[in-house]
């Protein structure tokens, strides 16, 4: 048996157009996803967010289930065109009511709410007159809409999340063109991550600024595999290195250090935009905690730029500019995204973070996987993610008894959603959603996720 800080933060977490549905529902504007996923052969199945978990109807009876279990903290994430239609002036009161209702009553039920300003779900408006984040624009929209945001959530909620993931909505969304706004380029993600920099750090400012007295803290949340370099060479271990800056650096050392990792400054040239100097100091400094999603690990080698290298779908970045190879070791177990489950990397991220930012207080927003779960006579025996959670919050224990500041973790996610481009089909809920009749039925590892937050205690 294993014990945690009594102050640490367990949650579960979320995201809007993943779960709530309604997406034309009392004037909500539509988005990229909806435009993305409307287009055939984007989506698995060409499925959509149209109704997702409804959730934007059920939200009470899902704040019950979150109660049910203990969870002390809840991420969810606002839809900008459902308080701004357009992505700009004109506010949305029904979309606003709705965002104030969810948070009322999870503060009822005594949880805390821990809210995302961006998690993917782009104003259409905005893509269609402003190029989206290639635009110079959007820091500035994003800045207002957040001011929105703070203004009328603020008084509520403490913990907010500038930005989930910029470098998935980069790369994916600007880069390899699989999730919206389906752009396929090798420079608009660094144009794209530039523009996400900048508004992350104005809407701090705003914040810090204009709202000091709603004693909140604001950071933003990035993700990350662990590299481990595949041999004990100087050659491997420089590219393991490299490939975690391409990764979580392009977005934590302009945050932490006041700009980019040299390596992609000396790599991508041009095609990596430049921050002037009160950009750098604007933007140096703009988290109260590290935000960091985690779900898996791969082998790093050095690839001299003879042979081609081998380009990972969806987990390497534009891998040309890195010249890294990455590979899985045959032995490790897959999750059903084909994401290996290996939890010492967890550790290992954890200390290579706590060591290159100083020691900053880390919160796991995300954390978890898929598996191709079933309803049996009414349960769902999902031993496999049960062994995953036991793994990852082993090495979270781990790393915290060594000294990494961990403060909090929210399991990714608190009941199966849309997958993105992979639909509905790769559930990764501690709850099952049965998306014909829509009925949650806790899965075995929400009941021992839940056991864990009521002691404090895991045996791991
Ligand atoms: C993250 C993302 C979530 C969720 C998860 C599992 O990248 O923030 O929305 O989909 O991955 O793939």
């Amino acid at each position: 048996m294993k014990t945690f800080p009594n102050d640490f933060i367990w949650g579960t977490a979320t995201s809007s157009y993943q779960i709530e549905g309604a997406t034309k529902l009392h004037g909500k504007g539509p988005s990229i996803w909806d435009a993305f996923s409307s287009i055939p052969g984007k989506v698995h199945n060409g499925e959509t967010g149209d109704i997702a978990c409804d959730h934007y109807h059920t939200f009470k009876e899902d704040i019950q289930l979150m109660k049910n279990m203990g969870v002390k903290a809840y991420r969810f994430s606002i839809a900008w065109a459902r308080v701004m239609p357009t992505g700009k002036d004109k506010i949305n009161e029904a979309g606003i009511q709705f965002y104030s209702d969810l948070i009322d009553e999870l503060l009822k039920a005594d949880i805390v709410p821990w809210v995302t300003l961006y998690h993917w779900d782009l104003p259409l408006a905005l893509q269609l007159e402003n190029d989206g984040w290639l635009g110079t624009s959007l820091p500035h929209y994003f800045a207002a809409y957040a001011d929105l945001c703070f203004e009328r959530f603020g008084d509520r909620v403490k913990n907010w999340i500038t930005l989930n993931e910029p470098w998935v909505a980069s790369i994916l969304g600007y880069g390899q063109g699989v999730f919206a706004p389906g752009r396929i380029s090798t420079s608009e993600p660094y144009l794209a991550g530039h523009h996400f920099i900048l508004a992350h750090a104005k809407a701090v400012h705003i914040y810090r600024n204009k709202y000091s007295h709603q004693n909140g803290k604001i950071g933003i949340t990035n993700n990350c595999d662990w590299r481990e370099p595949l041999t004990d060479s100087k050659e491997d271990k420089e590219a393991a290195e490299r490939a975690l800056e391409f990764f979580l650096a392009w977005f934590a050392d302009p945050i932490y250090k006041g700009d980019y990792p040299k390596t992609m400054k000396e790599r991508l040239g041009d095609r990596l935009p430049k921050f002037s100097s009160e950009e750098k100091d604007m933007i140096k400094g703009t988290s109260d905690f590290f935000g960091l999603n985690h779900y898996t690990t791969m082998y790093a080698a050095h690839n001299d730029g003879n042979k081609k290298e081998q380009s990972v779908y969806g987990n390497g970045g534009i891998s040309e500019d890195q010249h890294v190879d990455l590979s899985l070791d045959d032995n490790w177990k897959l999750t059903s995204m084909n994401w290996a489950v290996v939890p010492w990397g967890c550790k290992k991220l954890l200390q290579w973070i706590d060591a290159r930012y100083d020691k900053p207080d880390i919160y796991i927003t995300e954390n978890g996987c898929a598996y191709n779960d079933e309803l049996v006579n009414g349960e769902v025996n999902d031993q496999e993610r049960l062994d995953f959670y036991q793994g990852y919050l082993k090495a979270c224990q781990e790393a915290i008894s060594e000294g990494v500041k961990l403060k909090g973790y929210f399991a990714w996610s608190f009941m199966d959603n849309f997958e993105w481009a992979s639909g509905y089909d790769k559930r990764f809920g501690l709850h099952y959603v049965d998306f014909k009749t829509l009925k949650r039925t806790p899965k075995k590892s929400a009941l021992w996720f839940g056991e864990v937050i009521k002691n404090n205690t895991a045996d791991i």
